[in-house]
């Protein structure tokens, strides 16, 4: 078969903000206790943001460490998409801000609004371009500031969220069509916009011009993420033309161990085949899943080559999966 385009990870970076807020710092402020925390989700700490650190700020620094990575810098950009639901401002979009801060040449930015989902959307719109030559740098990120959505009155969603940034490079490279090219390979996203209730946030610009306050109705969300979850996994696998035990790696959104186990047992996956950062990072939406992989990569046990399965649900509700060979 000729040779085709593909989108191909290139470098990963993340950031996570300096301060650290343990289940013990919470317990202090709501009435909340870190074995509640723990048992229920995983979750021991989450990063912060300053007050005066913007989400820009941290999806700076996770491109900068991404463009390293892959032997890249800001001049060699021509494509930025960030997923966030937490912008600096309403707009410009997060990605121009970060193109003026990173000094990138003139070229295409733009933000991708679909919550936790968001890294994995934002990868299939690059993949529209990278993969039809018409980006040949591109920056993909998802930054997330969620703890400025918190009602810190309400310990059912304080106690769950944190923040941080992660990037990838994607540039194109030459494939053989088969499963063992480098690059983007399978693809499943979907929405149920008839769930908006159980997660939302009661705020925004056209509404009450107001930020608002991130709202769940945690037990129902988490009744729908193994079945959507585990739906969205096996398609991706077929659209990339891979049998799920194939893969060498899962990376999903971090919300909560027990939806990561849930998921892992519905479909036959081992748990060590498991990258699991909840415990540390909680749940930092957009940014979880490129967090997870730069983590799973700076400790040595994501390799170049290997066959990775990416996966996220959340406010829509959204959800999908991406199959990718590193
Ligand atoms: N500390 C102590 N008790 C608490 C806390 C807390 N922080 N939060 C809730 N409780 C109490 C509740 O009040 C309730 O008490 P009651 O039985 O007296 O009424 C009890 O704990 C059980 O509450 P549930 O909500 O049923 O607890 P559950 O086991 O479902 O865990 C959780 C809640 C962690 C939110 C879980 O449902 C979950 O993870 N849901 C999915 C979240 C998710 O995946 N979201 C999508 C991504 S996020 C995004 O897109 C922005």
């Amino acid at each position: 078969m000729a040779g085709i385009v593909r989108s191909v990870v290139t470098g990963v970076g993340g950031y996570l903000p300096e301060r650290v807020v343990t289940n013990a710092e919470l317990s202090t402020r709501v009435d909340t206790t870190d074995e509640w925390i723990r048992e229920r989700t995983g979750i021991h700490q989450r990063h912060q943001a300053a007050d005066d650190q913007p989400v820009s700020d941290l999806a700076v620094e996770a491109a900068r460490r991404a463009l390293e990575a892959a032997g890249r810098t800001p001049a060699d950009v021509d494509l930025i998409i960030v997923a966030t639901t937490t912008p600096d401002l309403t707009f410009p979009a997060v990605a121009a801000i970060v193109q003026r801060k990173l000094g990138c040449p003139i070229g295409i930015a733009f933000d991708v609004q679909a919550v936790c989902s968001g890294f994995v959307y934002a990868l299939s719109v690059a993949d529209g371009f990278v993969a039809r030559n018409r980006a040949k740098c591109a920056l993909v990120i998802g930054a997330e500031t969620m703890t400025r959505l918190m009602d810190w009155t309400d310990r059912t969603t304080c106690v769950l969220f944190g923040d941080g940034a992660g990037a990838v490079v994607l540039e194109p490279g030459e494939g053989q069509g088969t499963t063992a090219d480098r690059g983007l390979l399978g693809l499943a996203l979907r929405a149920d916009g008839t769930k908006q209730d159980l997660l939302y946030v009661d705020g925004g610009v056209s509404t009450n011009r107001q930020t608002g306050y991130l709202r769940m109705l945690g037990n129902q969300v988490f009744r729908h993420a193994v079945v959507n979850i585990s739906e969205a996994v096996t398609a991706a696998a077929a659209d990339a033309g891979v049998e799920v035990s194939d893969v060498d790696w899962f990376i999903p959104h971090q919300a909560n161990q027990r939806i990561l186990e849930g998921v892992a047992k519905r479909l036959g996956i081992d748990e060590t085949k498991v990258i699991s950062t909840v415990a540390i990072h909680a749940n930092t939406s957009a940014a979880s899943i490129p967090l997870a992989l730069d983590h799973g990569i700076k400790d040595g046990r994501i390799k170049p080559g290997q066959l990775l399965l990416l996966e996220a649900m959340g406010g829509g509700l959204t959800w999908g999966a991406c199959v990718l060979r590193l």
